[in-house]
């Protein structure tokens, strides 16, 4: 990997310009599926060198459109004999709420149809963040969720998406003072109208997106020893420059990232880019 030169950015390995934005790399691929592989590779490198380390990795995983090139990345790399994923554990950033682990639309059901079915990943390793609890006991269950990474020696590696509002996980934007929003905990919180909006397909319509979820929280993302953020499409350039370019602040969650920029990669394409000053 080269350095940012100022002048539109040093080559980077696997087709892409590398630059460097308030201390964070920024990757831009031509092709949005050279990113993704690009992510799997890493996590793969990522995982093997906790392995070797601690006997285990730990890794934090996302849903959504835009990672999908990662988990089948991933699986083709399991299924050519390549990597195990005996010894990982993973941690899933987000589940709807109230929701069934069964139910069509959970993200449950996501992990298990792109990653879970397809690995040899064990099924008390391979948590997302429980639908199912009472309402009482979401925060007290999404606490327990913290303690379980914690007591995992914490993330080797995140993978995220990026909300058009700027979200992370279900971290969505709030008035919430910096402080407290980087200190969040894994919780059950009400949706964003336009997060609302950009799942109405997938539910057949608006008023069938829960208007809740269970999203970890910050402190456990920003905790990872390394961060991947993903973005592709015209439709996050607004999002990613906010982020990268923007003050921190909870008004647009993954501009908190910048608080740990030295552990930060963005993986984007042409378009998701093209907000950005270099
Ligand atoms: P998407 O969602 O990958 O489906 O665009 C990303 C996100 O909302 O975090």
């Amino acid at each position: 990997m080269g350095f940012d030169r100022g002048d539109g950015g040093a080559e980077g390995s696997g087709g892409c310009r590398e630059h460097s934005v308030r201390g964070a790399r920024v990757l831009v691929f031509e092709d949005s599926r050279d990113a993704c592989r690009e992510a799997a590779a890493r996590l793969v490198e990522i995982a093997r060198e906790a392995i070797r380390e601690r006997d285990k990795a730990v890794l934090g995983l996302a849903t959504g459109k835009t990672p999908l090139g990662v988990y089948a990345a991933l699986a083709q790399t399991h299924k050519e004999g390549l990597f195990s994923f005996r010894n990982v554990t993973t941690y899933n950033l987000d589940e709807y709420y109230p929701m069934s682990p069964r139910d069509p639309n959970s993200y449950r059901t996501f992990m298990h149809r792109h990653l879970f079915s397809q690995v040899d990943l064990a099924p008390n390793r391979a948590h997302v963040p429980d639908g199912t609890v009472p309402a009482a006991f979401a925060d007290e269950t999404g606490a327990a969720y913290d303690r379980w990474i914690e007591a995992d020696g914490g993330l080797d590696a995140q993978l995220l998406g990026i909300g058009r509002n700027g979200h992370i996980g279900f971290n969505e934007p709030s008035e919430t003072a910096l402080e407290e929003a980087l200190r969040s905990p894994t919780r059950l919180v009400e949706l964003d109208v336009m997060t609302r909006h950009d799942a109405a397909a997938d539910f057949g319509g608006l008023e069938q997106v829960p208007t809740r979820a269970v999203t970890m929280g910050m402190k456990s993302i920003l905790g990872a020893r390394s961060i991947l953020v993903l973005a592709f499409g015209s439709n996050k350039a607004g999002a990613v420059a906010n982020a990268l370019q923007g003050h921190p602040t909870a008004l647009v969650p993954a501009s908190l990232l910048q608080t740990v920029s030295e552990r930060v990669t963005w993986m984007l394409d042409p378009d998701s880019a093209r907000g950005l000053d270099f």
